[in-house]
């Protein structure tokens, strides 16, 4: 339907860019990240409509009914993923939109004038390529689907060598020919390129290449935009390549990794690998009426959160627990890691939940200086975003991770169901320190029997 002017259509994607630029200024804090996402879908909306009334669409019954199945999917999948499957999704929906703009951008290849068009058609059908094979692999590591760890096999630097003086040389040909079977062979090419640039990477490391991909697919996008010459893609690519850049940066920084480490360090087989060796030492347990005795005869207690609290769903009886302690007269705040669970911002999002007030929520530079005044540090769930080894032990995957630093306070509790290690895979010596007591059991029914003892006290 050409039923809007290129005024209109010009206008209304200005207004969907802004929409989209404050989205992402809304998702940047918990309180205001609701209304950020609900103008993003806003502004998402605006674009399709404008497209369907500004453009002369053919096959319009194959394409709302490839919309209409795409929908019924995503729908009911979004709906239903558990907050700790999230990233394994944002790697799926991140995939296929990389994927989408090297199709998009192939079949384009026959219509672009310019040397330039071509240039950009080269860049989105590789880039799109490598985001599209490298998600998919993300996704089946975080989905337990194939091994966590590194993959590598000998002569890997070679092999990618190989790839990408043939992705060069592809790209030299279709940029002067506009060769359609050159650009097909670029897409297996970028596909194949995704798998070895991802397969090395392991551990704790994943999240950030999804991160990394994302960026990846930012930048196809805004190429697929140059290619078609439609702003709004151009200025939508270009917002997810800058935010998946910053965020990238932010995670590897507060895990103490650098992106080109990740990227490299795990071509040299040096990614985060971990063992999962538990020693045979003597811990401390004690039962939830311990607990129980040493939090409400505390003056002053941290609380840090972990990947385990999302497992258990225990936030609710985490913010009673709290709302009780605070009652009694003692200060209850929680240090909040920033690489805590396994996604940005997990914790906050599980707390805010609970309706845990954002006042009593400390980043770790704020919370760090506070511990050697804290009568108790409870770690919920938590391991690896408080094992000192990431100060102390050079060879550990973590080492470098700024951390949590609860060993200071008086008295260190771990609720936890077993003496396994967390994400890294490795072995907290916190657990066997004199000043650390174990509660085991699934974070909400210790936290169940600990609310009840407390008020019992
Ligand atoms: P982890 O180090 O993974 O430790 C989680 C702890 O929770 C484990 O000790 C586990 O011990 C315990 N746990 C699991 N289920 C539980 C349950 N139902 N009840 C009680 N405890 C339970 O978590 P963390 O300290 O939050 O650190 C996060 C890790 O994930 C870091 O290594 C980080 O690099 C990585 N990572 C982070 C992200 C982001 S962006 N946040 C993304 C991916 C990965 P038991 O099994 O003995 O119970």
């Amino acid at each position: 339907m050409n039923i809007l002017s290129s005024e209109w259509t010009t206008g209304l994607y200005l207004v969907a860019a802004v929409c989209f630029i404050l989205a992402l200024k809304g998702l940047g804090s918990p309180k205001t990240a609701r209304r950020g996402n609900a103008i993003g879908a806003v502004g998402a909306l605006i674009a399709l409509v404008t497209v369907f009334l500004s453009t002369q669409l053919d096959n319009i019954l194959l394409i709302v009914g490839t919309m209409v199945v795409g929908a019924a999917i995503a729908a009911p999948l979004s709906r239903r993923v558990q907050m700790t499957a999230m990233p394994q999704l944002v790697a799926l929906f991140n995939g296929v939109g990389g994927g989408a703009a090297a199709i998009v951008a192939l079949l384009e290849l026959p219509h672009v004038e310019s040397a330039g068009a071509s240039l950009a058609v080269v860049f989105t059908v590789l880039v799109g390529g490598v985001s599209f094979s490298g998600s998919c692999i993300t996704f089946a590591k975080l989905q337990g689907l194939i091994p966590t760890k590194p993959l590598i096999f000998p002569g890997q630097r070679w092999v990618m060598a190989l790839v990408l003086v043939a992705a060069v040389a592809l790209g030299a040909v279709i940029v002067t020919n506009s060769w359609i079977l050159g650009a097909t062979i670029l897409l297996a090419v970028g596909l194949i390129a995704g798998v070895l640039l991802v397969n090395p990477v392991g551990g704790a490391d994943v999240p950030i290449v999804i991160s990394l991909l994302n960026a990846f697919t930012g930048l196809a996008v805004a190429a697929s935009g140059l290619v078609l010459g439609n702003v709004l893609l151009l200025v939508a690519g270009t917002l997810v390549g800058a935010s998946g850049t910053i965020l990238t940066r932010a995670m590897a920084s507060a895990m103490g990794r650098s992106v080109s480490g990740i990227i490299f360090g795990a071509f040299k087989g040096g990614s985060t690998a971990g063992s999962t060796e538990i020693s045979e030492r003597p811990v401390r347990s004690s039962s939830a009426e311990d607990v129980a005795i040493l939090l409400g005869y505390a003056q002053r207690v941290i609380i840090v959160p972990g990947y385990g609290l999302a497992v258990a769903q225990a936030q609710h009886t985490m913010a009673e627990l709290v709302v009780t302690l605070e009652k009694m007269g003692i200060e209850v705040i929680f240090g909040i890691h920033p690489v805590a669970g396994r996604m940005p911002g997990h914790m906050n999002v599980l707390l805010a939940e609970a309706n845990v007030p954002y006042e009593v929520l400390q980043e770790m530079d704020e919370v760090n200086p506070q511990f050697k005044t804290a009568d108790v540090a409870l770690v919920v769930g938590a391991n690896d975003v408080v094992n000192p080894a990431a100060k102390s032990s050079p060879g550990s995957p973590i080492y470098g991770m700024p951390i949590l630093e609860v060993g200071l306070a008086r008295q260190v509790v771990f609720l936890k169901r077993s003496m396994r290690p967390g994400f890294a895979g490795i072995e907290n010596d916190l657990l066997y320190e004199d000043q650390t007591t174990l509660l085991f059991g699934d974070a909400k029914d210790s936290l169940t029997k600990v609310l009840t003892a407390v008020k019992n006290l």
